[in-house]
């Protein structure tokens, strides 16, 4: 089944809106398979946005990674990779529609900064999951659901 890697961007704990955002994720039917709470360090950071370490504005999304700990999670279902890139919403303030997770949790109307990650590929998501789990931190469960539909 698809994985999709999901993080809980730093200011999303101080802000009290885990619980708010992974009920979305739950709401949209997907199965959580691992979860764990991070203080990222630089290295880290460089490993996971490798293909923006070059961008001019790098150092500010280095700089807002490491503000606080982030939130972990390994979503998965059918689809996983799309359903939660459009469930996440997009990247800039002006372009979040309403509904979606970063459009009604914005972090103001002027930053680059938005609460969360969602892989944006499957062979994306397979590096990051490697990047921040091990396989004995994933536990898949039975989805009683299955079957049903
Ligand atoms: O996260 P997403 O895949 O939607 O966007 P991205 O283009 O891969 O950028 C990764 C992250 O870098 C964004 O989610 C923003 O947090 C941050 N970013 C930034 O700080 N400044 C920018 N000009 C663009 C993105
Ligand atoms: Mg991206």
């Amino acid at each position: 089944m698809e994985r999709t890697l999901l993080m809980l961007k730093p200011g999303v704990l101080q802000r009290r809106l885990a619980g708010d955002i992974i009920k979305r994720i739950e709401s949209k039917g997907l199965k959580l398979v691992a979860m764990k709470m991070k203080q990222l360090d630089r290295e880290t950071v460089r490993a996971h946005y490798a293909e923006h370490v070059e961008k001019d504005w790098f150092h500010y999304l280095e700089d807002f990674s490491l503000k606080g700990p982030v939130v972990l999670m390994i979503g998965e279902g059918k689809n996983a990779v799309v359903i939660m890139r459009k469930l996440a919403g997009a990247t800039y303030v002006a372009d979040m529609e309403p509904g979606t997770i970063r459009g009604d949790f914005a972090l103001g109307t002027t930053t680059p900064d938005n609460c969360l990650h969602a892989s944006d590929s499957v062979e994306s998501a397979e590096r990051e999951i490697a990047l921040f789990f091990t396989e004995e931190e994933i536990c898949p469960w039975t989805d009683p659901l299955e079957g049903w539909m």
